[in-house]
């Protein structure tokens, strides 16, 4: 088993007038990465920022932190150099969104990030399949994106647990409606890339509630390998 546990705050749940800040504390109460939303009010009907505030966010927090870019847009193609340019770590777009995953995969490395491959409630595991050889991360959404704050959809976990079992070492990460009283099932199925907005913003001890995710998720790595 090659993958770890890693929590990565969604900031769209933070102060957005006090973005960078967020993404500085974020760091220090031990995150492992930033989870940034990008929402163009097309494939959701929300609109969040683009690759000119990830630069900004990027200048604030220095080269460090890992920057999760989960395009929730049409087009994805568009913004991969853009993106690359203002310093993005990994691109994660939606199967949904495209025509050409392929290229897309292809266009992704050759900018030099990550490639991560999102799926929609409503799509099955089945249809990221066939990529999944050549993708750094599958996204398993675990609510319709769009918003913060909903409630997590456990019946998406099959997906996760399917993923798991035949693709032992990918990266795997859930997100919509993760927190302390929903990771345990995350963390059993198989994820280990943990997306968390409002449990984490709204807490009162970010750092506790970090820790407390990471904790689940190794738990259940360090019990899948005793089983095998
Ligand atoms: C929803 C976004 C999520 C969201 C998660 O479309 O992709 O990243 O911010 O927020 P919570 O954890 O509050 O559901
Ligand atoms: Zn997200």
């Amino acid at each position: 088993m090659s993958y770890s546990a890693k929590i990565g705050p969604s900031i769209l749940s933070s102060d957005l007038a006090c973005l960078g800040n967020e993404c500085v504390r974020m760091m220090e109460c031990g995150a492992d990465y930033l989870h940034l939303d990008v929402m163009d009010g097309h494939f959701v009907p929300n609109i969040t920022f683009g690759h000119p505030m990830v630069e900004c966010l990027r200048n604030c927090v220095g080269p460090d932190p890992f920057f999760d870019m989960h395009m929730m847009v049409s087009r994805p193609e568009q913004w991969v150099k853009p993106m690359a340019a203002a310093g993005a770590n990994q691109y994660t777009f939606h199967i949904e969104a495209t025509t050409n995953a392929g290229n897309l995969i292809k266009e992704i490395r050759e900018s030099g990030m990550r490639v991560g491959l999102a799926i929609k409630p409503g799509t099955t595991v089945e249809e990221l399949a066939p990529w999944a050889g050549q993708i750094d991360m599958a996204l398993v959404m675990t609510v319709e994106p769009g918003f913060g704050g909903q409630s997590f959809m456990e019946d998406m976990m099959p997906k996760v647990s399917w993923l798991r079992s035949q693709f032992p070492s990918l990266d795997i990460e859930v997100d919509g409606g993760v927190g302390p009283s929903t990771i345990h099932k995350c963390a059993e199925a198989g994820a280990n890339m943990i997306v968390s907005g409002s449990a984490v913003l709204s807490s009162e001890d970010p750092r506790s509630v970090i820790a407390m995710l990471r904790t689940a998720v190794l738990e259940a790595i360090q019990k899948r390998s005793l089983d095998r």
